[in-house]
């Protein structure tokens, strides 16, 4: 595996390049900005008591998230493989070991993960594409809009349909290849985004409580912080960013050799974290306006907008457009997350990418039946983690299968992931290699060593041991 350099030294990538510097921005945009940001960002907030969350969260976005996204860019491009292929052709050549294929490869099955139960969120999300267009939230009442979303998630077939449709547009997608049609989607979908945002932002400014939803999320109070918290904005900084699973890497690897790592890497997360705090300051305005639950769970964005919306001149056209471009922005991040796999399968099996696709698909599915009857017909089986299933602060419940898989993943595989990968990028990878990668050795070079070195493993491992013991 180490001969097949192409003749300047550098290997090159067996499956083609992004067309521009542009394209791989797009790609990298759009597998951060989904789910994660409008979905859960708002939610987590939510029950994590605001304020002190939300800075914490973006204390994890610089100081942590930026330099694993670099880390796994240059890491994907030194290698030009899949994750578990490159991690394992630099591991032997930096003079470590093949073993760093490992960290790949639990990404692969972090990607699987994530995506088995994304999917069914994704699969709300086109529902209430149809039940926004229908005008069934016109002027409907918060009770109404509450029970219309409860008689939903409680109905496992309708539940299992929109999670077989999602994984059918991401595995069509997917089977075709990394450079074809997303980008087009993106350079639509992430500023059409933004602009509905802000007009979403006007109505909750002049109809909602803003100045109560702004101190809410900005006006920290940590008495409410617990490690726990920490934690789960630590592993949401991964979770939305697309780091600590590979998909980044894998992206890495189609990546010029000129292109700026740093550069792309500021803009992808400025406009990541811009996306988030946008979605919240909408959000929390229109609850405290219908006297709605901070600390709601899962079903805060599809219960909040709908019934503020319903109350809005247009407000059903607006609706419609909202979750169409929250679903295209969750079919950009499940191509993502099954990058990793796809690309191993393809590399190490011989697969064409349309057989990877539709193998890795079909088990995701599988694994997200689980997840979508864990929202009715198997909401009692519960284990392993504590959760608060009412909103009141106390950890009253074992969590469900999908409050499990979530945890896991965001929480403690993504975390692990992202120490692992800043371990290899800032001790195993000599200077050389990555100064080669970053671009020389200048202040950047040097700031971004600092944080893959100390602050980033250091801080994970903290939060980590804090959090679990
Ligand atoms: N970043 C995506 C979101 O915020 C989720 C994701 C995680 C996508 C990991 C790819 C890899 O919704």
């Amino acid at each position: 595996m180490l001969s097949d350099q192409a003749g300047d030294g550098k290997r090159t990538s067996l499956h083609g390049f992004w067309s521009s510097r542009m394209a791989f921005i797009l790609a990298v945009t759009g597998s951060a900005v989904g789910l994660g940001n409008i979905w859960k960002f708002p939610y987590i907030a939510g029950q994590n008591g605001g304020g002190a969350f939300v800075l914490v969260y973006l204390f994890c976005v610089v100081l942590i998230g930026m330099p694993v996204m670099m880390s796994e860019i240059l890491i994907g491009r030194r290698g030009r493989r899949n994750p578990v292929a490159s991690m394992a052709l630099l591991g032997e050549e930096e003079g470590s070991s093949r073993n760093w294929q490992w960290v790949g490869g639990m990404g692969v099955l972090a990607g699987i993960l994530i995506l088995s139960y994304y999917s069914v969120i994704a699969g709300w999300t086109l529902e209430y594409v149809a039940k926004s267009a229908s005008g069934v939230f016109t002027g409907a009442s918060a009770d109404l809009v509450g029970a219309e979303f409860g008689a939903f998630i409680g109905d496992w077939r309708k539940v299992v349909l929109v999670h077989t449709l999602f994984m059918g547009l991401t595995i069509f997608v997917v089977a075709r290849g990394v450079e074809r049609g997303l980008e087009q989607l993106v350079k639509f979908m992430v500023p059409a985004l933004l602009v509905l945002l802000l007009v979403l932002l006007g109505y909750s400014m002049t109809s909602g409580h803003f100045g109560e939803g702004l101190a809410f999320l900005f006006m920290p109070d940590f008495g409410k912080l617990t490690w726990e918290s920490v934690l789960v904005a630590l592993g949401h900084a991964f979770f939305t960013l697309s780091i600590g699973m590979g998909a980044i890497m894998a992206y890495g690897a189609y990546l010029p050799e000129d292109t700026s790592i740093t550069g792309t890497s500021t803009a992808v997360v400025a406009a990541d974290t811009l996306i988030a705090l946008l979605a919240a300051l909408v959000i929390f305005p229109l609850v405290f306006a219908n006297d709605l639950n901070t600390a709601e769970g899962p079903g805060l964005v599809f219960q909040t907008l709908p019934l503020a919306l319903g109350q809005m001149p247009g407000g059903a056209f607006f609706s419609t457009i909202f979750f169409v471009l929250l679903s295209f922005a969750a079919w950009t991040s499940a191509i993502g997350l099954m990058e990793p796999a796809v690309a191993w399968i393809v590399e190490q099996f011989k697969k064409t990418r349309a057989q990877a696709a539709v193998m890795i698909g079909g088990l995701i599915w599988l694994l997200g039946l689980c997840s979508a009857m864990s929202f009715n017909v198997l909401s009692d089986f519960r284990f392993l983690i504590n959760v608060d299933t009412d909103g009141d602060g106390i950890m009253d419940a074992k969590g469900t299968i999908f409050d499990n898989v979530d945890y896991l993943t965001s929480n403690i595989m993504l975390p692990l992931g992202g120490l692992l990968i800043t371990v290899f990028a800032g001790w195993v990878m000599c200077r050389n290699s990555t100064a080669d990668e970053l671009g020389g050795s200048g202040g950047f070079y040097t700031a971004w060593r600092l944080l893959a070195r100390f602050i980033a493993p250091i801080g994970i491992l903290v939060v980590l041991i804090n959090a679990v013991s």
